[in-house]
């Protein structure tokens, strides 16, 4: 993805640009502020209300090619209604639009007036940086390997300012963000025949060597040895080697680190209990936990917050063959827990149960937050357009609500307690590893909350966010940015 070079500083010489974009309300009245000579546009405005091509609702977008009265080559006139009904949604909806509206025109270097249309609630600010992040992420494509390089040309967008100021620290935000989430993207696009275990331990081992952060992998042997048996129970239905993959960032001397734990199952086929066979195709995208973790420490390294974070992602494929384990195997967690594999299709709560076990014993963490395609129920629940978030400490839970609010990037609670724990009684061991249909994703929680009764501790279950099914099939990038947004916060306090 090529960057863009975001202006901090207002710059409203529109000798400097080939396009301009500005906002108007439902009456045509301009929203942009801060331009030199209003007047041409005033005019301009005024015409096309006349003339019945402007309306001013929310979402249009007319771009006017070599207008006589200015000296850009286009002008995109954008509709926002009337903000005091703009919610977040349409007015990001309506950026999106434009941005590829933007990018299908031969727009190279935009002056962007379009901050000022901030939707209820939201300050200029937070317009300028999701501003900055949509436009940034609209030069996002996926390529396969063999098609070769991203081409510059198909590109060409690569220069923006405001018409007034905004904060540095909002665009690097913004920047960084785009940058995980495309590394996210990017990993959870990438086929499962590419994107296995030790692909991603590559990835990891490519963000070490590039942003200096200590990396360690786990190998099979090792694994065993350690008496991982939960994770181990997966990966030993598939000869693709498992990954255990560990990264360390310190951007402070000596706090407690927070851990993120990534589910990197880089197939699911469900194992002996298998998935029937319709869209099993996206289950390659069960390692989006696994790719935002990644994600977020390609931000991380970019933006270099004082703070310290450590990942640990358990990776492996789970398949049906003659070593796979069967309903009914029992096995010994590295907790020292028993677990009852009453169904392998289950397989997200075995692999992370020991990377949970491990993180605490290798790091100490002052609180974790894993992330994991966990349930197809959490889709039921919730749906695709927030993530589910439960958890141990309702401080950290509320942080990282808050964190999904202030990046439009968000999370639903649901509940833990006694009553769904009870769920996953198991006549043959210390737990069985499913609780039944109802409530499907409080009784995966409850199974994971079982190995993290030491410390604060927050599951998010992306199965429903973490990637676009249907014409649009895609990983989506989230919750990268609720994760950046949500380190920041904590490098603060
Ligand atoms: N990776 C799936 C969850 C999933 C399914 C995510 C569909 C997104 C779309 C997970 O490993 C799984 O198979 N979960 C089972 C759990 C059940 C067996 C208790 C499920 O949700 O059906
Ligand atoms: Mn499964
Ligand atoms: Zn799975």
């Amino acid at each position: 993805m090529q960057k863009i070079q975001i202006d901090a500083h207002a710059n409203t010489q529109l000798t400097d640009f080939d396009s301009l974009i500005i906002a108007v309300d439902q009456q045509g009245t301009l929203l942009t502020e801060g331009l030199h000579d209003e007047e041409p546009i005033k005019a301009l405005l005024q015409t096309l209300l006349t003339n019945g091509d402007l309306t001013g609702k929310n979402g249009q977008c007319l771009m006017l090619a070599l207008p006589a009265a200015l000296s850009v080559q286009r002008v995109f006139v954008v509709g926002f209604g009337d903000r005091n009904q703009l919610s977040d949604k349409g007015f990001l909806s309506t950026v999106q639009n434009v941005a590829k509206q933007v990018n299908a025109s031969g727009a190279k270097a935009v002056l962007n007036g379009l901050a000022e249309a901030t939707p209820n609630g939201r300050s200029r600010e937070w317009a300028a940086q999701q501003i900055s992040l949509i436009f940034q992420r609209s030069l996002y494509q996926y390529q396969h390997p063999s098609r070769g390089k991203f081409t510059a040309e198909t590109a060409k967008l690569n220069q923006m300012a405001f018409t007034q100021a905004v904060s540095l620290q909002a665009l690097q935000q913004a920047q960084a963000t785009a940058l995980g989430m495309a590394l996210t993207q990017d990993l959870a696009n990438l086929p499962p025949n590419f994107c296995t275990p030790a692909y991603l331990a590559q990835s990891a081992q490519t963000l070490a060597n590039d942003y200096g952060f200590k990396v360690h992998i786990l190998e099979r042997e090792q694994m065993l040895e350690m008496g991982m048996g939960a994770f181990m129970a997966v990966a030993q239905g598939t000869p693709t080697p498992p990954k255990m993959i560990c990264l360390e960032y310190r951007g402070a001397d000596d706090r407690a680190p927070i851990a993120l734990v990534g589910k990197g199952v880089t197939f699911d086929t469900g194992g002996i209990s298998l998935k029937p066979g319709e869209a099993m195709d996206e289950m390659k995208f069960d390692m989006g936990g696994a790719a935002t973790v990644l994600g977020v420490f390609k931000a991380l390294g970019e933006l270099k917050p004082a703070l310290n974070v450590v990942a640990v992602i358990p990776a492996t494929e789970n398949m049906p063959d003659g070593h796979a384990a069967k309903p009914g195997d029992v096995v010994t967690s590295l907790s020292g827990q028993t677990i009852e594999i009453l169904n392998t299709d289950a397989e997200g709560r075995l692999i992370l149960c020991d990377a949970l076990t491990y993180v605490q014993q290798t790091y100490q963490p002052a609180k974790i937050v894993d992330m994991a395609t966990l349930t197809g129920a959490c889709i039921i629940a919730l749906g695709n357009h927030v993530s589910g978030v439960l958890g141990n400490d309702q401080t950290l839970v509320d942080q990282l609500l808050a964190a999904g609010q202030t990046t439009y990037d968000r999370f639903w609670q649901l509940p833990l307690g006694e009553e769904w724990d009870e769920q996953l009684k198991s006549n043959f061991a210390d737990m069985a590893n499913i609780g039944g249909r109802a409530g499907g994703t409080i009784t995966a929680a409850q199974f994971l909350a079982r190995f993290t009764r030491e410390v604060p501790w927050a599951h998010l279950d992306i199965a429903g966010t973490a990637w676009v099914s249907g014409k649009e099939k895609g990983a989506s990038g989230r919750p990268v940015p609720a994760l950046v947004e949500f380190l920041l916060q904590q490098a603060q306090a």
